[in-house]
């Protein structure tokens, strides 16, 4: 049975329980330019409501990206089944996102997007096909990222559900990551690897350096960060209406 026939809820206490086989992401980790750091790690580690809520962000993002190429790009096949899968699964991750924050006691707050995709889009180029070939390769460098931070997360994180779950969805995002590269070489004869290579530059830019903000995709935690600290979201606040992004 595959996972969009299964109920989010019933799926995500099977996908929890039970452990899984591992998922080799060696290649994950090969395709992109540095891991993630130790700084990140622990502070993410402290803020688990708030990535739960960038993630549910990120979750809608990811389906929402992928339904524009479809409408964009409506003469590719082969584009057409593999985003058509991708939208699928995406928003069953989104569903059980919120399962895990309502589990958790943690209200839908409004957190504006991190730096992550705007610092790749913006060197996106604007003639076609060059800039599906971007927009194709960037979704690649996102699923890879969100794939390895899932699984460094899974590895030190002390929620045992949570890292359970986040094991299970490597399976996934790295067929994502695989997926958008593959779309990338399907539309155009020219070799896609001289841009790749100045997106893992441009990512590992956007990861290693200084960043104010924590966010699911965010770079190396600045001093300042880490000084003034992060207020704690775990309920709704009463000034800040619920944003519907
Ligand atoms: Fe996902
Ligand atoms: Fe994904």
């Amino acid at each position: 049975m595959s996972d969009a026939m299964i109920n989010s809820e019933d799926n995500l206490m099977v996908i929890t329980t039970h452990a899984r086989a591992k998922t080799d992401i060696r290649h994950i980790h090969e395709f992109l330019g540095c891991h993630t750091s130790e700084r990140w790690l622990n502070l993410a580690c402290e803020h688990l409501p708030l990535l739960l809520q960038d993630h549910a962000n990120c979750e809608k993002k990811a389906a929402g990206t992928a339904m524009n190429l479809i409408f964009r790009y409506e003469f590719h096949r082969t584009l057409q089944e593999r985003l058509a899968q991708l939208v699928r699964e995406e928003m069953l991750h989104y569903e059980q996102v919120l399962s895990l924050m309502k589990e958790r006691g943690i209200d839908w707050h409004y957190l504006p997007a991190g730096r992550y995709a705007k610092g790749l889009l913006k060197h996106k180029r604007t003639h076609e096909p060059a800039a599906m070939v971007d927009v194709l390769i960037i979704g690649a460098f996102i699923e890879a990222r969100s794939c390895e931070r899932f699984g460094a997360l899974a590895d030190v994180i002390e929620d045992e559900k949570l890292a359970r779950y986040y094991k299970y969805l490597l399976k996934s995002e790295s067929r994502h990551y695989e997926d958008y590269l593959m779309l990338a070489r399907s539309i155009t004869d020219d070799s896609i690897d001289e841009r790749v290579a100045f997106f893992r530059d441009v990512e590992r830019e956007l990861i290693q350096s200084p960043d104010d903000e924590l966010r699911f995709h965010s770079g190396t935690p600045s001093d300042t960060l880490m000084a003034n600290g992060i207020p704690p979201i775990t309920t709704q606040s009463k000034d800040q209406p619920a944003k519907v992004s």
